[in-house]
């Protein structure tokens, strides 16, 4: 493993240009985005993609983003071009938003899991921007780049650890600033449908194409079909995670766990009342307001998994506006906790 420092605002011209060279030699690049870091190589590559693959752990039906600098150069990458992709398009990119179109010809079967359709996107941050203008157009695919199933990477530090020995160069730009990932899309129907909830939330886009629908992940094998790759459970840390259902449950959850010589760890949303302590726990409080809890949430479970509790116990966050993708995540990190109250 390399990593090449980058500044994310001015990126290095030099790191931009050797980043580039390793991924037209076919070779796995690791680069930040707005969202979460990315495991990328040349979408037009097969053998490149097959490497993400291998190196991520990941099942090869399970489809790949195609990252692409805007609408033009995605539109070579579909086979149509439906309207409501370029509303969303017009609306959004460059963002956290990702959309599924038929796929074209020339998009390598080994992208998209096998299927016929292709899932693009035109990332903001800098250093991705800066990579794809250096391919002069090309499209790099790239999925999170963490193990499979497990959290996605908003620091460097991160994709370290969790692909630790693989041979890769890593561009290093600090935190990813919104911390969740891109919100995806299906455009194919009448009506958009959300796959997964991300960074961009649902309101924002129904600001745009009011008629939005969201598939419920609860219905974990509808939502697999739809979005092959969306298991049930994923983006997970190590660590046992309990998803109370509200925080008083949370805080009596853990008393009891820790009374049973547990050592566990909690973590609310919204500051801490008076009074609300564990004797023998830390309690970790994330933001009232989405975006700022989005950003810190997965840089917390890391931290958190590397100090090895037997579990971890998270308050249910806030249904609110905004608080999609969170509770997604979540849902998937955990396991239901059983009621301390027994009810
Ligand atoms: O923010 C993000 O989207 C990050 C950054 C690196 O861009 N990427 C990311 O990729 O999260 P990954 O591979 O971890 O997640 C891709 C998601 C999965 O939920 C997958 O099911 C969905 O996109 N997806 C990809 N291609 C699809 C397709 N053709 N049809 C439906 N869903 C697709
Ligand atoms: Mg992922």
């Amino acid at each position: 493993m390399r990593v090449l420092a980058v500044d994310p605002e001015h990126p290095d011209a030099r790191a931009i240009a050797e980043a580039a060279e390793e991924l037209r030699a076919g070779r796995v690049v690791v680069f930040p985005t707005e969202t979460v870091y990315g495991l990328g190589a040349r979408a037009l590559d097969p053998a490149a993609v097959e490497r993400v693959f291998a190196v991520k752990g990941r099942p090869r039906a399970h489809p790949l983003i195609v990252h692409v600098l805007g609408e033009k150069d995605a539109r070579a990458y579909a086979a149509t071009w439906p309207p409501l992709a370029a509303r969303l398009a017009r609306s959004f990119w460059p963002g956290p938003l990702t959309l599924v179109v038929p796929k074209a010809a020339r998009v390598p079967t080994e992208v998209t899991g096998g299927g016929s359709s292709v899932a693009l996107r035109a990332p903001s941050h800098p250093v991705a921007r800066a990579l794809l203008a250096a391919l002069g157009g090309d499209a790099i695919v790239a999925p999170s780049a963490n193990r499979y199933q497990s959290i996605s990477a908003t620091r460097a530090e991160h994709v370290v650890q969790s692909l630790r020995g693989q041979d890769l160069l890593i561009l290093d730009a600090g935190p990813c600033p919104s911390g969740i990932e891109s919100t995806v899309v299906d455009v194919r129907g009448n009506v958009p449908l959300v796959l997964r909830p991300g960074a961009l939330t649902i309101q924002a886009l129904q600001a745009v194409v009011p008629e939005l629908e969201v598939v419920r992940a609860e219905l974990g094998d509808e939502v697999a079909r739809a979005s092959p790759g969306q298991g049930a459970r994923h983006y997970a840390p190590t660590t046992v995670l309990e998803l109370a259902r509200d925080r008083a449950s949370a805080l009596l959850r853990a008393r009891e766990l820790v009374a049973s010589g547990q050592r566990v760890c909690v973590v609310l949303f919204r500051e801490l009342a008076s009074g609300e302590h564990v004797a023998g726990a830390p309690i970790h409080v994330l933001s009232g307001e989405a975006a700022v809890a989005g950003a810190a949430l997965y840089a917390l479970l890391h931290d958190l998994d590397q100090q090895k509790y037997s579990r971890i116990i998270v308050e249910a966050p806030p249904r609110g506006p905004g608080w999609e993708a969170i509770n997604d995540r979540l849902r998937r990190a955990s396991v239901a906790a059983p009621d301390p109250l027994g009810v």
